[in-house]
């Protein structure tokens, strides 16, 4: 039986010679498998007589045992061999300095938002919210604007398609934030319906508004804040005063150069529009609306269900954007929504 001493040295040196699985695998065919040579010796048994049968099936399964145990050690082996190929390739050298991490930063509207939420918080007024894809209903006739008005016109308001592309009837991306006056009004009386008297409403209310507009001070998209106060004796000199205050806290200054002009809006009686002249040498002469306002008009406080002879209520509308324009000196207001990290870099 030194044949079987032969093979399974043979067959050790050949499974040593091979350091892929693959090859591996054949390796061990010509050995073990179907027609492998000890599987041909095994099959051959059958043809001795009773006695070499034994001995010799004893000694062809001992050498199958260890070219057996040569093919799982030489398997053992090459997956130690591929693990730490890979280990070394994928080391990491942890004394190596750090990369740095970008530091991301808010965006000056943002900025801008967070600090007109933060001031007029200090003074009672509490953040309300409302959906951008409004319904006509609340973004004009809740509001005292009539069907025929020309804001509703196709030139100044994105309408929506249906699914099968025609228009989508009452429904819109809202123009302004004034339809979540209607909708806070409407929510505030029935949360105290059928008590005596209500508590005041004092919300601001940020948010996105789109119109079909481009130019250095309009973007088809872009911020309102809204602010609504409602309770009994508020009036018109409480709107300036608090809209002079805020503004003097906005550009931390006392001598800002405000006006309130003359105007309408079909949801407040009287209206007024608030200017603010340019800051910078430069702009000098320039003036800048920054906001509508005026008195919550009688209709709008009757269509949600409040007593106008009862309760009173100042109302008004921001431009953010602007804000920002005039607080950071910039002098196209579509810059702010380009995206262009040169130019937004600076607000950091
Ligand atoms: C309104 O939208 C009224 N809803 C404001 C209001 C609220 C009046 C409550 C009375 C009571 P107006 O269209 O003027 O009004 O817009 C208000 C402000 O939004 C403007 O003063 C301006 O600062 C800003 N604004 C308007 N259009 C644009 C635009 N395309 N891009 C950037 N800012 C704009
Ligand atoms: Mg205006």
């Amino acid at each position: 039986m030194q044949d079987m001493d032969r093979i399974v040295e043979e067959a050790r040196a050949v499974f040593a010679a091979t350091d892929d699985p693959d090859a591996l695998e054949q390796a061990k065919a010509r050995y073990l498998g179907k027609s492998g040579r000890i599987t041909e010796l095994l099959k051959g048994l059958g043809a001795l007589p009773p006695e070499q049968k034994r001995t010799a099936g004893a000694v062809i399964n001992q050498a199958k045992a260890m070219v057996e145990a040569a093919l799982a050690e030489r398997r053992e082996a090459i997956k130690q061999t591929e693990l730490s190929a890979r280990l070394a390739e994928e080391a990491l050298d942890v004394t190596l300095p750090g990369r740095g991490e970008a530091q991301g930063g808010l965006h000056p509207v943002t900025r801008t938002l967070e600090r007109i939420e933060r001031l007029f918080a200090s003074i009672g007024f509490a953040v309300a919210d409302g959906p951008e894809i409004e319904t006509d209903f609340y973004n004009f006739t809740a509001l005292n604007t009539p069907a025929d008005h020309p804001a509703r016109s196709m030139h100044d308001t994105f309408y929506l398609l249906d699914e099968r592309g025609s228009l989508a009837q009452g429904v819109l991306l809202r123009t302004h934030t004034s339809p979540i006056q209607a909708r806070y009004m409407q929510a505030h009386v029935a949360k105290y319906a059928g008590q005596e008297s209500m508590p005041e409403i004092r919300i601001i209310a940020p948010g996105r508004v789109y119109r079909v507009d481009s130019d250095a001070t309009h973007s088809p998209m872009f911020h309102q804040v809204e602010g609504l106060w409602v309770g009994e004796n508020v009036s018109f000199a409480d709107l300036k005063g608090v809209i002079a205050d805020f503004l003097r806290r906005f550009f931390e200054t006392d001598d800002l150069e405000v006006r309130f002009r003359p105007s309408f809006f079909p949801f407040t009686e009287p209206s007024a529009e608030i200017d603010v002249a340019f800051m910078r040498e430069t702009q000098k002469g320039r003036w800048l609306e920054i906001a509508g306002c005026g008195m919550v008009h009688p209709n709008v406080l009757t269509h949600a269900g409040i007593d106008p002879e009862k309760y009173t209520g100042f109302a008004f509308g921001f431009g953010p954007d602007r804000l920002a324009m005039l607080r950071y000196g910039v002098n196209d207001l579509r810059l702010f929504f380009e995206g262009d990290l040169r130019f937004l870099r600076q607000f950091v």
